[in-house]
């Protein structure tokens, strides 16, 4: 019994030196390792030997299996290494290769222009508040005090998307963010009729005008509508809110200067000028000769609008603003062109 042990380990030790991979190897260990093994089979056979020879089989069998549990082992060491040193070669890398560059992603001038506008409007206290694309009539225009024959509600003017058959109310894409003002007073009145809360919120959205696509005019843009509501609000609240909103926006020692204006809905009502920020004032072409570049029309809420939202006007006032985003993001970057906004050009796009 002890020389078939001899002959086992044996035979199992010169097929271990063929075995070169890893799949034979794993033939291996179930050959002359595994449950049937040869080896195996001399363990269950110990039972039945003599007195004597028991031990000595035992000891021997127990010997050889650990004898080829270390050869496995290493052998697989060996093998190990080997296919490394093969796929180090085979996949060979050259370090000293150019890096291929990624496309990073990023958000749109309009929207950055957006998001760093409603960011300061934050800062001050102001709510972002959204409201509808898609308004009638009577919101867009009725109850923001536009009188009937009013330029802005012609045909030419907007973007009418029913067939007439509303009559005096027919539904338009909004031209102006002006309307949420209504639906924002309606919505914080509705809370408390008799004494409706204070107002401060940041309207964002996409308006739509009926214009011919110009360099400096498009038919679909950014605005951003402030709306500050309370008791005791006045002019000078609206012109140190709007001055500072300019400072923050193009540099703490922006100039700001408030020239009167017309809107149906404020009164009275303003457009506010900053100091060109291209020559600090002295005229260049950016700002045509004049050293002033209009930024946003503003006003005191008219009656008018504050009784439609619900506010008596008696006992409360406020101011409202309104400003184009993307002619912001023209005057920061130099962009000489809003049809670039729109265009998809991944080469305007890039630049920012
Ligand atoms: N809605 C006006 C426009 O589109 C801007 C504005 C808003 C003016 C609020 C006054 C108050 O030109």
């Amino acid at each position: 019994m002890l020389d078939r042990l001899e002959e086992i380990k044996k035979a199992a030790l010169e097929a271990l030196q063929q075995v070169s991979d890893g799949e034979t190897l794993e033939t291996w260990r179930v050959t002359h390792t595994g449950r049937s093994s040869a080896l195996m089979q001399v363990f269950s056979g110990i039972a039945s030997l003599g007195k004597e020879e028991r031990p000595l089989v035992g000891q021997k069998a127990n010997q050889i299996k650990q004898a080829l549990e270390t050869a496995f082992t290493e052998r697989s060491q060996v093998i190990r290494h080997a296919t490394l040193e093969k796929q180090l070669t085979s996949e060979h890398l050259d370090v000293s290769l150019p890096g291929r560059p990624r496309q990073a992603g990023r958000l749109h001038p309009a929207t950055q222009t957006l998001r760093r506008i409603l960011g300061i409007l934050a800062d001050m206290g102001f709510q972002v508040f959204t409201s509808n694309e898609v308004e009638t009539d009577e919101f867009n225009f009725q109850l923001l005090n536009f009188p009937p024959d009013h330029p802005a509600r012609e045909m030419q003017d907007s973007f009418y998307v029913d067939a007439g058959e509303r009559g005096e109310n027919p539904i338009l894409l909004r031209t102006h963010t002006s309307p949420g003002q209504i639906r924002a007073m309606r919505l914080a009145a509705a809370s408390d009729p008799k004494n409706p809360p204070p107002i401060r919120i940041a309207l964002p959205g996409m308006c739509f005008r009926y214009e011919q696509i110009t360099a400096r005019s498009e038919a679909q843009f950014n605005q951003v509508e402030g709306l500050a509501i309370g008791k005791g609000i006045t002019f000078s609240d609206l012109k140190g809110t709007l001055s500072d909103f300019a400072r923050r926006m193009f540099g703490q020692g922006t100039r700001t200067r408030f020239r009167a204006q017309h809107f149906p809905f404020t009164e009275p009502s303003a457009e506010m000028d900053v100091e060109c920020f291209v020559c600090g004032g002295t005229g260049c072409p950016v700002c045509k000769q004049a050293g002033w570049l209009e930024i946003l029309g503003c006003g005191m809420v008219h009656p008018t609008v504050l009784q439609n939202g619900g506010y008596d006007p008696q006992v409360y006032t406020g101011f409202a603003f309104g400003m184009g985003s993307e002619r912001q993001a023209m005057l920061r970057h130099k962009i000489d062109d809003i049809r670039y906004f729109w265009a998809n050009d991944i080469r305007f796009l890039e630049q920012f």
